[in-house]
């Protein structure tokens, strides 16, 4: 099969709760903006006003809790919307696009976490999606420590983040089995350091991505 093809402005941050990926994301769209780009910053599930509204029956404890299939189905739901509405239209007028999770999310939760099918993902991130950043940093974290950083950030922990940790240790294992399977995309970062120094370290790979981009 065809590789699904990049884009070299779609720049995704993946990693577990509470390994970084919004306050990195600060730090990158500085880093354009200086440049004088013009930058958007987006996040998934969401990014328009009928993905957000799929974000909430996907994240609320509240609901009934969604199959595994639903869950993967609705991820894509929102990303479908997300992609047309706001990402390619952003990508067409010259623009950078910071996203706070894509696709990756969905191989690690949906897959490496709920145990579906990967090839299953991929037909959807084909067929739905029909396009990959060009560069992700991959924020790697110890469970625990992800564990106790959004303690201290919700009061109200979503659906997801109630899950137990043997299944954040899949998610993290399917995400750094994605990076090493695709080194030429991903950038995986520590993100056990100080918030200052993971930044530092994005930006410099954002900043050699951009130099060949
Ligand atoms: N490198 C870091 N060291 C310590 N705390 C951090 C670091 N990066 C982020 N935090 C804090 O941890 C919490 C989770 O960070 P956040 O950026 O929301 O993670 P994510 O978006 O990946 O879930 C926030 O309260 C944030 O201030
Ligand atoms: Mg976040």
């Amino acid at each position: 099969m065809n590789a699904v093809p990049m884009h070299p402005r779609l720049v995704s941050l993946e990693g577990g709760e509470g390994a970084g990926k919004t306050t990195v994301l600060a730090a990158l769209q500085a880093e354009l903006a200086a440049r004088g780009d013009e930058v958007l910053v987006t996040r998934e599930p969401g990014g328009t006003p009928l993905a957000e509204m799929i974000r909430d029956l996907l994240l609320s404890p509240g609901h009934e809790p969604p199959a595994a299939e639903t869950e993967l189905l609705l991820m894509f739901a929102a990303r479908a919307q997300h992609v047309r509405e706001v990402i390619n239209p952003a990508l067409a007028r010259g623009a950078w696009v910071l996203c706070d999770r894509f696709t990756d999310s969905s191989f690690a939760y949906q897959g490496g976490g709920r145990g579906l099918d990967p090839a299953l993902i991929e037909t959807l991130e084909r067929g739905v999606v029909g396009l990959r950043p060009g560069l992700t940093l991959l924020l790697d974290l110890d469970v625990a420590q992800g564990r106790a950083r959004t303690r201290g950030r919700d009061p109200q922990p979503d659906r997801i983040e109630r899950e137990r940790d043997e299944f954040f240790e899949r998610v993290r294992a399917a995400f750094l089995a994605r990076a090493a399977g695709d080194p030429v995309r991903f950038r995986v970062i520590d993100a056990s350091r100080a918030a200052g120094t993971v930044a530092a370290d994005a930006v410099a790979r954002l900043r050699e991505w951009r130099g060949g981009a």
